[in-house]
């Protein structure tokens, strides 16, 4: 969902909100920071050529917060501020020094302060971090959806936690309880009314981001890009962001949009409705710190008159950017980015894919996008699980791909456009062909065809699974043409590029086959892609609804926010554009339903998006049977679906036994 804010200005930077929110004072920030040990300053602003190229855009520039602190996220700018200058506010007259506070020297005198916050994860982490530096104590209030790993790294900062059964709104009001009964001082992100200066200091310390880009831009030129993407959560980062182009650009500012959750959207709903709200959904999402039910009013000062465009994406989007980058897809540098570092990406991602939203946004090909990426693995264990690969396996191949682009080159080529190995000869593809990697990959494409035979999910001799070459050379395996998937083994499997055209492998391709495939790869960067006519779904596809119910079976709830739905049906996909119609269609989703037609199932893995598959027909199966009963169903809410759907997407080892299984038995 995409909505045109009608009170964006284009104007110079309002005095009502220097006095909130200015450059000087986010260089005062930037000076005081650079005494903690907790943070690095500044970080890299990585470039995104191979992306920006995929995505139809000139440029793409990530700001890399995720090296901000060993915190993990660029919270760790907001709290250690807020906290100074609470401290500094109670001994007026002393002018305490900020670098002598941080370096716990007056620890003592201190010893007996109290703060505390509710959080989601980030900001608490980073105000323990700052109350241990400084000597005071710290209460942190968690939400049920917290997790616990997210607690323990609080926790592991010397902070006493506390629970409560709700979601983080309920968290903020117990921490503003906490503090009424106990005396204890908030230092809390968000705003309410009657306590708005430490969230104004929160993110006066955020604003350092941009005073750091700034730096590298030229005095007096334009702001070097022209599409600013920043997720947010109640409003306080996009804020600190936001004011700082525009106080610098005046007029000649960037266009600015915001990335919300689409069931935490509490800022879109209110510039929808004027005055600061509520998000229109359930608020819990996989972005953790963008799960916010409630937009702070504060920042919401900064946001009205400032914010072009408030986007709002689905979980499986975000999980999708996070995997893109981790990957270093199409060449670039693999970045780690956690589910809510990556929102921005899944938001131009989204909008690339949507011809409507891109024209509207004024996004084409001289685009130039900043985007943040707000954190790193802050999760990693649901990182892991999300991503397909741990954070440390990330860090190496970011590392690895940084000494490779710092080495010398002799033969002119770019870097990021830059093929892995020889050149692309027939004889390079026979050998790619027959490594060791790629056979492994051709037989695990034919056990998922024999199993998809096997299950009753193939039609005649039609429909492909593809999976992309793992050196993402643009080169794909698919199942030969006039074979039955029951018969297809490794050596019959072919590789083509992505026009369909054979490079190796002794059967013939369907011409026509890799139109929807080779899509679905570059446009939604996924590295397999299964489409099936498989009865119950493809039932699913001619009803008015057009997909599955995710609230209703178990099995169903596992695709909840991972499903787009394509009800517009044009023909038999005949070439290249009705191709790429579907792919976007599919809005960074896991699986699409293609209305009057059949379904498309991606993942990273052939075994995760094998099992997928296999269980998409299961639930649809199961609502086929359940409907033609014509009695009432009974769906769950879709705050637990959502639930349910995290708990399956973060624990994949049944997906890898079972695809084991058929490994064996097949
Ligand atoms: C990683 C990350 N990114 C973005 C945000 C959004 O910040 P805000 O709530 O100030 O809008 C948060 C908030 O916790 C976060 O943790």
């Amino acid at each position: 969902m995409l909505f045109a804010n009608p009170h964006a200005r284009h104007e110079p930077y309002p005095d009502a909100l220097r006095e909130l929110l200015d450059l000087e004072r986010a260089r005062e920030c930037r000076r005081w920071l650079a005494h903690w040990d907790q943070i690095a300053s500044p970080t890299p602003l990585r470039p995104l050529p191979g992306l920006a190229r995929r995505l139809g855009v000139g440029a793409i520039d990530l700001k890399d917060e995720s090296l901000r602190s060993p915190l993990g996220s660029f919270k760790a700018l907001g709290a250690p501020v807020a906290l100074l200058r609470w401290v500094r506010r109670q001994y007026p007259g002393r002018d305490l020094d900020p670098a002598a506070l941080l370096a716990g020297r007056h620890a003592a005198e201190l010893a007996e302060l109290v703060v505390i916050s509710a959080t989601d994860g980030n900001h608490g982490r980073a105000l323990a971090a700052a109350a241990r530096s400084l000597g005071c104590r710290c209460v942190i209030v968690l939400h049920a959806h917290v997790s616990k790993e997210r607690e323990a790294a609080i926790a592991a900062l010397g902070a006493r936690i506390v629970r409560v059964a709700g979601d983080y709104d309920e968290s903020v009001r117990e921490a503003a309880r906490l503090a009424r009964e106990h005396g204890w001082q908030v230092v809390s992100d968000t705003s309410y009314e009657g306590y708005e200066a430490i969230p104004r200091d929160v993110m006066q310390g955020y604003a350092v981001i941009v005073d750091e880009l700034l730096d590298a831009a030229p005095a007096d030129g334009p702001c070097p890009w022209t599409h600013v993407f920043v997720q947010a959560g109640v409003g306080g980062l996009p804020a600190a962001i936001v004011s700082a182009f525009w106080e610098r650009y005046g007029v000649a500012r960037p266009l600015f949009v915001v990335v919300e959750p689409e069931q935490a959207d509490c800022l879109l709903q209110s510039a929808r409705l004027g005055r600061p709200t509520r998000a229109s959904g359930p608020v819990d999402s996989v972005m953790a710190g963008l799960a916010c039910g409630e937009a702070s009013p504060l920042a919401w000062r900064v946001l009205q008159p400032a914010v072009d465009f408030f986007l709002g994406v689905a979980d499986a989007a975000a999980v999708q950017a996070l995997r893109t980058l981790a990957a270093g897809e199409a060449g670039d540098v693999p970045v780690l980015a956690g589910e809510s570092g990556a929102a921005g990406l899944a938001g131009l991602t989204v909008l690339a894919a949507d011809a409507d939203g891109a024209r509207r946004c004024g996004l084409d090909a001289r685009s130039r996008v900043l985007l943040l990426n707000t954190e790193g693995a802050t999760a990693p264990a649901l990182y892991a699980s999300l991503s397909g690969r741990s954070a440390e396996a990330v860090r190496k191949a970011q590392a690895r791909w940084t000494s490779a682009a710092a080495a010398p080159r002799h033969d002119g080529e770019d870097r990021t456009t830059a093929r892995a190995g020889p050149p692309m000869t027939a004889e390079r593809h026979e050998q790619d062909y027959r490594s060791e990697a790629v056979a492994r990959l051709r037989a695990d494409l034919a056990i998922a065809l024999r199993a998809a035979a096997h299950h009753g999910l193939a039609e005649g001799v039609c429909n492909h699974f593809s999976v992309e070459l793992p050196d993402r050379t643009g080169r794909f395996l698919l199942n030969p043409r006039g074979l039955l998937w029951s018969e297809v083994r490794a050596d019959d499997v072919v590789l083509v590029d992505a026009a369909g055209n054979r490079l190796a492998g002794r059967h013939e391709v369907e011409p026509t086959a890799m139109f929807i495939h080779a899509a679905i790869h570059r446009l939604c960067g996924q590295a397999c892609v299964l489409h099936t006519h498989m009865p119950y779904a493809s039932a699913l596809t001619l009803i008015a609804e057009r997909a599955l119910d995710t609230t209703l079976s178990q099995n169903a709830m596992r695709f909840h926010g991972r499903v787009a739905v394509d009800a517009h049906y044009h023909g038999l996909a005949l070439d290249a554009s009705e191709g790429e119609r579907i792919a976007r269609a599919m809005q960074g989703a896991d699986v699409g339903f293609l209305g009057n037609h059949g379904v498309v199932v991606c993942g990273a893995r052939i075994d995760h998006a094998y099992d997928d598959l296999y269980y998409l027909e299961r639930a649809c199966a199961a609502e086929v049977l359940a409907r033609s009963t014509g009695w009432p169903l009974v769906p769950v809410n879709a705050a637990l679906a959502a639930q349910v759907g995290r708990q399956m997407q973060g624990e994949r080892l049944q997906s890898e036994l079972f695809f084991e299984a058929l490994r064996r038995t097949l």
